[in-house]
This record gives structure tokens, sequence and C-alpha cells, in this order.
């Protein structure tokens, strides 16, 4: 009786280490549910994908394996999308194709556009981006991240020996990230001369979402034709239910996080589950999380000491009799020493034995101290030199009488003021970095600029920025307070302006409709103020600067709705010597001035451009580039000059702020906005001329010519007859202009 009892206990006993070995082997429990699918041809379907029935959690979960291929190929539900690799860690890798656009010199065209689109998972935007190819290309990736987005970037070259490897910054080659959380997107190309001026070295443009990694650019892919069969990786994010966690955990029956796993909430709605440490599997599976047996993959214990493995961690014990600290690190198990009864009257010798022993102990953590000290100053000094801060100190030295307020802020001091870069921090993020609001020691607020990458590229760009700014002190002109070089991605410090983007007062769709659109009156004056910073960017500034990235979005407004122009990461300052200089062409698409876009000579003419796009904006109330407009109508510039040439000015104009008071004045910008988009940058205005014309309207009294109905052509020809009439000097003007412009150039005056 009492020996059966002892041998089923063996036996118990036995099955138990059997079953443990067996667990945890890494990799030798299967990752899909039991009785299901594990694998299709070389991919791994761990739980909660699977191959029908309840192998998958849901739908959206649902793998076919088609076995017609060999090794069998994975594709994501029923759709044609073929899946790489599945990680129970919340992302998936699927293959995508590219959209190509071809032209041969007989003038015939092939084209494909590519378009994909998921019900639930949405393409991680730091692992993969966006990249187009060709020398005549525009490239246009859109779709849905809850709302409508659309992004894109520009290639050209105009001779193909430009083309340098392994460079995508618009010569040949261009990339640009895509939006956080989409779900899908659709590749248009468009090309301004079908690649005519390029045949037939580049006879396509190609343009694709891929995984940062994968694609490197050669300059064979700008001759080459094998990109049409050529598919991409990319990698998705994917995640359960439409519920954070404590939603999803009130439905115990369908909560998705088994065992020994916490539930995340995923950045976008649905959630995630991990194992918890010191576990590692399937957390979506029943007992999926199993204990990580540290003894075995870690010996984390002094060979003295025994091991011992715990649910989720270990311990590191002496053997019975011995004393110490048997972790690795620690000084090891020993007997203990049991001559204790003959220190006792050696105490003054053991008192003095501690004290030394403190003492050093005290000597050496000084020690390791100043070593790391030294350390992180030498990293500082290797960041300070990598971002350019000897370029910048030699700037400096050369030029002299200007702002000396620009200070050199500390690392620690801008980690501290940003909450260590916190999410909730994060006030924007466009193409060259994301800013951050901090808040300083004395309780200041600033914005602080964190470039994306320190490629030696942008830190040419960056310190181009700072020298920009450090020159300038315009009251429409976001200030620079300093900069931080010591990190190992530059930083830029600037005055903090409350009250968002011209363009989110502009087009604030989507969260509050409801909001006030903003006043005619505020506009103009915007406007205004916009005009004057920039003539005083092209002329006053004591080195000529063009901004070359005028648009809504770089237009800030403070409490008082005040402008503030802002981001001069791609401007040039301008050798007073040289009207024009040649430059990579850069900007923002349908801010762009043609006229640069074709010859790649910057002057100030292309800001004028880019202004007078933002007035048409403002009057119409109208995106840049809308795909609700028809093609022809797409761009917003082309759009407005041939609604203006069919006389159906009214009709376009914002609905909100046009009224029987200000209509005259509406024209009377919309003819100005209208000759700073000509083509032909010589027949623009100069900022200067547009600044004064505006500060004249807005002087203008409300009825000045109640009776006129002057329209399109007649308006515009009245209005430049009246302009070169005043620049040529008369002093006598029917519409008297002439004081108010006098009065608006004292004032430009004495805003330096
Ligand atoms: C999938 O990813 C895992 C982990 O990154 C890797 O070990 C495995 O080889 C990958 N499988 C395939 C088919 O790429
Ligand atoms: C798994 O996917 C298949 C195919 O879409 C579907 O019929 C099935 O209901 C899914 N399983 C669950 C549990 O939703
Ligand atoms: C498997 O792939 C072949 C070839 O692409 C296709 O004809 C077939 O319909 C696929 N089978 C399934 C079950 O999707
Ligand atoms: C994108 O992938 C990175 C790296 O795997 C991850 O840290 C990040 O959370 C992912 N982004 C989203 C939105 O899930
Ligand atoms: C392109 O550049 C090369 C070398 O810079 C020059 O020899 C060639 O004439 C140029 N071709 C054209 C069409 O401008
Ligand atoms: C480009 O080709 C299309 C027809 O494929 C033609 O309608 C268009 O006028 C051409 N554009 C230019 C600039 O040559
Ligand atoms: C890019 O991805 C494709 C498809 O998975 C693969 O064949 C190719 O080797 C990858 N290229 C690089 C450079 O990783
Ligand atoms: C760029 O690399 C390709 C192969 O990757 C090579 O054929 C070509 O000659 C290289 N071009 C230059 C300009 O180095
Ligand atoms: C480790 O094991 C020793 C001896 O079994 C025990 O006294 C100690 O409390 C254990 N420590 C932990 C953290 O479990
Ligand atoms: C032991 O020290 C090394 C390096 O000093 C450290 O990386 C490791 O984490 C330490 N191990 C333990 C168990 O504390
Ligand atoms: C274990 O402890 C002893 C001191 O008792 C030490 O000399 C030895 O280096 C330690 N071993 C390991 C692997 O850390």
């Amino acid at each position: 009786m009492c020996l059966t009892r002892f041998r089923s206990v063996v036996l118990v006993l036995l099955l138990n280490v059997i079953l443990t070995a067996n667990a945890s082997t890494p990799g030798a429990t299967s990752q899909a549910k039991p009785g299901c699918q594990s694998r299709c041809g070389d991919t791994i379907i761990p739980y909660p994908f699977g191959t029908g029935g309840d192998c998958n959690i849901t739908e959206e979960f649902f793998i076919t394996c088609n076995t017609s291929f060999t090794p069998n190929k994975p594709f994501l539900t029923n759709s044609n999308i073929q899946v790489l690799n599945i990680s129970v860690d919340g992302q998936l890798r699927i293959l995508s194709d590219g959209s190509y656009d071809c032209y041969d010199t007989s003038g015939k065209r092939d084209w494909y556009y590519y378009w994909i689109r998921f019900s639930e998972f949405s393409i991680n935007n730091t692992k993969n981006r966006f990249t187009a190819i060709g020398c005549d290309t525009y490239a246009l990736v859109e779709g849905f991240q809850g709302q409508r987005y659309s992004t894109g970037c520009l290639s050209l070259c105009s001779n193909i020996t430009d083309v340098s490897n392994g460079s995508c910054s618009g010569i040949g080659c261009c990339q640009t990230s895509i939006p956080k959380g989409v779900r899908s997107y659709s590749i248009t190309l468009q090309s301004y001369d079908n690649h005519s001026a390029v045949l037939p070295e580049n006879p396509c443009s190609y343009a694709f979402v891929a995984e940062n990694d994968n694609y490197t650019f050669s300059t064979s892919d700008i001759r080459g034709s094998d990109f049409q069969d050529r598919k991409f990786p990319v990698t998705l994010d994917w995640k359960i239910g439409n519920t954070g966690c404590n939603e999803a955990k009130m439905d115990t029956l369908n909560f998705g996080c088994k065992e020994n796993s916490d539930c995340v909430d995923s950045e976008s709605s649905g959630y995630i589950c991990k194992c918890f440490e010191g576990y590692q599997g399937n957390p979506y599976l029943s007992n999926g999380c199993q204990d990580i047996d540290e003894c075995e993959t870690l010996s984390p214990c002094n060979v003295t000491a025994r091991c011992t493995n715990l649910p989720g961690t270990y311990n590191c014990s002496c053997p019975v009799g011995y004393e110490g600290d048997g972790t690795k690190n620690g000084t090891g198990c020993s007997l203990p020493n049991k001559d204790q009864s003959k220190r006792f009257p050696l105490i003054d010798v053991a008192l003095g034995t501690i004290i030394g022993l403190l003492g050093l102990l005290l000597g050496i953590v000084l020690l390791y101290w100043m070593l790391w000290r030294k350390q992180v100053l030498k990293l500082r000094e290797e960041y300070f030199q990598q971002n350019g801060g000897i370029l910048l100190r030699e700037q400096l030295s050369r030029r002299q009488g200007y702002r000396e307020d620009v200070k050199v802020f500390a690392a620690e001091e801008l980690e501290k003021a940003t909450n260590n870069y916190h999410e909730s921090r994060i006030l924007g993020q466009g193409g060259q970095g994301t800013v951050y609001k901090g808040i300083l020691g004395d309780n200041r607020v600033v914005a602080i600029k964190k470039s994306i990458i320190g490629d030696p590229s942008q830190v040419e760009q960056f310190i181009n920025e700072i020298m920009v700014l450090y020159q300038i002190n315009h009251r429409n002109v976001v200030k620079l307070l300093g900069c931080c070089l010591e990190t190992q991605v530059p930083l830029l410090v600037y005055e903090y302006i409350t009250n968002g983007t011209l363009f989110h007062h502009l087009h604030n769709d989507g969260d509050d409709n409801d909001a006030p659109s903003l006043p005619w009156e505020a506009r103009l004056r915007i406007a205004t103020e916009t005009a004057e910073a920039l003539s005083y960017l092209h002329s006053a500034a004591s080195v000529p600067v063009i901004h070359r990235d005028i648009k809504l979005a770089n237009i800030l407004l403070d409490d008082n709705y005040i402008a503030k122009v802002s981001d001069f990461g791609a401007s040039r300052l301008i050798p007073s010597d040289e009207a024009q200089i040649t430059t990579m062409v850069q900007g923002t698409f349908g801010y762009l001035d043609p006229e640069y876009m074709v010859t790649s000579l910057l002057t100030e003419k292309s800001d004028v451009y880019s202004f007078g796009v933002v007035l048409i904006e403002l009057l119409t109330g109208q995106k840049v580039v809308c795909f609700k407009r028809s093609e022809e109508q797409r761009v917003l510039a082309m759009y407005f000059v041939s609604s203006m040439k069919e006389d159906r000015l009214l009709e376009v104009l914002d609905p909100r702020v046009l009224n029987d008071e200000n209509v005259e004045q509406l024209k009377e910008v919309a003819g100005l906005a209208r000759r700073c988009v000509r083509v032909k940058g010589e027949d623009r205005p100069t900022m200067k001329e547009v600044a004064h014309e505006l500060a004249g309207l807005q002087a203008m009294p409300k009825h000045p010519w109640s009776e006129s109905k002057l329209m399109g052509e007649e308006a515009e020809y009245l209005l430049g007859d009246l302009n070169s009439t005043y620049y040529d000097g008369a002093t006598s003007s029917s519409m008297g202009y002439d004081s108010i412009n006098n009065k608006i150039t004292f004032e430009l005056d004495r805003a330096r």
C-alpha cells in the first residue's frame, strides 16, 4: 500500500520533469492553435493567424495557403497579397507591387498604377518609406488613415550624368516617409514632359512603398526595365479588435491575452498581447507564454552558487552552510568565518579596517564618476563636431554685428525641458524633423526642433538654418533662441508660437467643423505681414535670404493672430553680387515655382510664386492640391488662373468670407495673386511691391469703386498700370495710393 503510493509519486514527478523539459525548449512548441496548420511553405503561422475555422481569431487573420506553389505560399485572407513573415510581436511582412509609367521614343505609353488596402492592419511608418525613381517624375502616394492623406515627391534630372548611386535626394530618385497609421495606399505617377527630354536614357518612372533597408538607389535603375516585375516587402502592424485593453478585458470570453501575458494598447484602436518578462512564446494561446529557464540560457549565477529557476525569474542561492552573494557579479559563496569571537578584542582594528575600506570605496566611486564624466564629455564633443559645431563656429566668427542673444544650450537642459522628448510633447512632424514643446528652467515655453537623421547633407542644412535665422530679427519671423549641438541629432530652439499654423486655421478640417473660419480681414492682414517678412528677407536683411518653402504650414500664428514665418531649413543666403544661384530643386509640390523647377535657377521670384499660391489659398479656402477636383483643376494655382480667365472668379472665392462689402477688395487681391503666379519670373512683381500693394489694400476703404464692375483682365490691367505709375515715381494718382504706400515704407524701415 505504502509502496504503491510512493511509486505513483515518482511517476508523477518524472512526468512533470519531462513536460517541463519539452515546454522550455524554445521553438519546439507550435505557435498555432492545437490541431491547426502551423506553417505554410517557409512561413510559420502563429495564432491569432490561421487557415480557417477556429484557427484564426477573426476573418482578418485568415491565411490562405496556396498549394499550387512549391514551396507553398501564404496569402492574406482571400486576397492576392503574399505574406512573407508573421511575428507574434504584432508585425507582419507582406509583398507589394510598385507603379510604373513608361514611354518609348515613338510616344507610346505603358503604365500601371498600383493600389493596396487593408481592412484592419496598418503600414508601419518607421519601417517603410516611399521611393520614386525617374528623371521626369512626380509621384504621389495617397489613401486613408481615418481621413484622406496624400503625399509624394519629385525627381528630376536635366542630365543623366548628375545622377549618383545611393543618393535619393531628388535627382533621379526621391524618397519621403508615409504618415502614421495608414491602412491603404495608391501610387500615381505623372511627368511634366512625357520623358521626352530624357529619352532614351530614362524611359520609365517607378514608385513604390518598401521597407527602409530593402532598396538602395543605383544609377542603372534609371535605365532599367526589370522594375515592372519587382515586388517589395512592406511591414504592417497588426492588432486585435477595435477597443483598448480596458474595454476588451471586460469581455472575458473573447479576450485575446492568455496566462502570463500583459495587454498593451495599440497606437490605433485595438490591442496586442505581450508575454511577461521572463516568459516567452505566443501570448494569444492558453499556456502559450512559457517560463524562460534562465539557469539554462543565461547561467546567471556564480559557479559556487546554485541556480533555481522560478516562474518569471531565478534565484542564486548558496549551498547549505555557505553564505555570500551568489549572483554573477557577486562575491561568490564561501564558508562563514567561524572565528567571530576572536575578533571581539580587536574591535579597534576592525573599525580601522572598515573606515579604510570605506575610504577606498569612496575613492573608487569618485574615480568611476570622473571616468564616466570624461566619456560623456568626449561623446558630446564628438557630436558637436559631427553636427557642424566647427562649421558653425567658423561661420559665426566670420560674421560680426549680428544678434548676440543666440544661446548654445546644454543637452541636459533641453532633455529636461521636453520631459526626455516625451511623445506628448510633440507639436508636429515634418520632412526635416520633429518639433517638441519645451519648458525651460525659467518657465519659458519654447519650441525645440530635432532633425530626423544626422546625415552630413542634413548637417549643412541645419547650419544653414542657424545662419539664416541668426541674422534675422523681424517681428513676423519666428525668432531663434539658440541651438544645441551636443546631442546625436542637432537641436534648434525657437520662441514658442502658441496658435498653430495658418494651414490649421484655414483648413480646420475633421475635428471641429463648427469652428468659425478665419475672417477675411485677418487673412488679408496675415498675408500682408507674411509679405512684409519676405520683402524684408529679400531686401532688408544684411544678406538677402530666399525662403524656398513658403506655404501655409510654414506660417505660424501667435495669440493675436500675428503671422510668424518659420522653417528656414531650405533657405539660401544669396551673396549680394549674384542675383540668382543654381541649386537642387527643392520645395513643396503645388507651391513650387514652375520656372525654377525647369531651370533650377533660384531667384527671389520663386518665393513670390509660392506666396502667390498662399494668397490664392487664402482667397479660395481650398487646398493646394486636391484630388476631389478634376485632373486639370488639381493644382490650385492653375485652377485659379483658368477660373479668372473664364470670368468665373466669384465662383472660386471662399464663400465663407465673400460678401458685398469686401468683394472689390477680394478681386484686387485676386489680381495681385494672379500676377504673382505668372509662369515667367520676370513678369511677377517683387515681394516689396506685393507687400506695398497688400498694405495699401488693407487700408483701402470698403467701397472704393462701388459702381465699378471691373473684372479679370480689365482689373488686372488697371492695377498693373497703377502699379507701374507708382513705381515710376509718379506722385499723382487718382486712387490716392501714394500716401498709404509711403506710410508702409516707413513701417518697413522701422521693422529693420
Ligand atoms: C521570420 O522572422 C523570424 C524572426 O525575425 C526569422 O527567424 C525567420 O527566419 C523569418 N522567416 C522568414 C521566412 O523570413
Ligand atoms: C477564419 O477565417 C475564415 C475565412 O474568412 C472565416 O470563415 C472564419 O469564420 C474565421 N474564424 C473565426 C473564428 O472568425
Ligand atoms: C493558387 O495560385 C494559383 C496560381 O496563381 C491560382 O490559379 C489559384 O487560384 C490559387 N489557389 C487558391 C486556392 O487561391
Ligand atoms: C513600427 O515598428 C517599430 C519597430 O518594430 C515599433 O517600435 C513601432 O511601435 C511600430 N509603429 C507602430 C505605429 O506600431
Ligand atoms: C551631360 O553632362 C556631361 C558631363 O557633365 C556633358 O559632357 C554632356 O554634354 C551633358 N549632356 C547634356 C545633354 O547636357
Ligand atoms: C503627353 O502624352 C499625352 C498622350 O499620351 C499627350 O496628350 C500630352 O499632350 C503629352 N504631353 C506633353 C507635354 O508632351
Ligand atoms: C528586397 O525584398 C525582396 C523581396 O523580399 C528580396 O528579394 C530582396 O533580396 C530584398 N533586397 C534587399 C536589398 O534586402
Ligand atoms: C552604380 O552601381 C551600379 C551597380 O550597382 C553600377 O553598374 C554603376 O556603374 C554605378 N554607377 C556609378 C556612377 O558609380
Ligand atoms: C532564494 O533561495 C533562498 C534559499 O532557498 C531563499 O532563502 C531566498 O528567499 C530566495 N530568494 C528569492 C528572491 O526567492
Ligand atoms: C554583471 O556585470 C555586467 C557588466 O558589468 C552586466 O552587464 C551584467 O548585467 C551584470 N549581471 C548581473 C546578473 O548583475
Ligand atoms: C565567483 O565568485 C568568485 C569569488 O568567490 C570570483 O572569484 C569568481 O570570478 C566568480 N565567478 C564568476 C563566473 O563570476
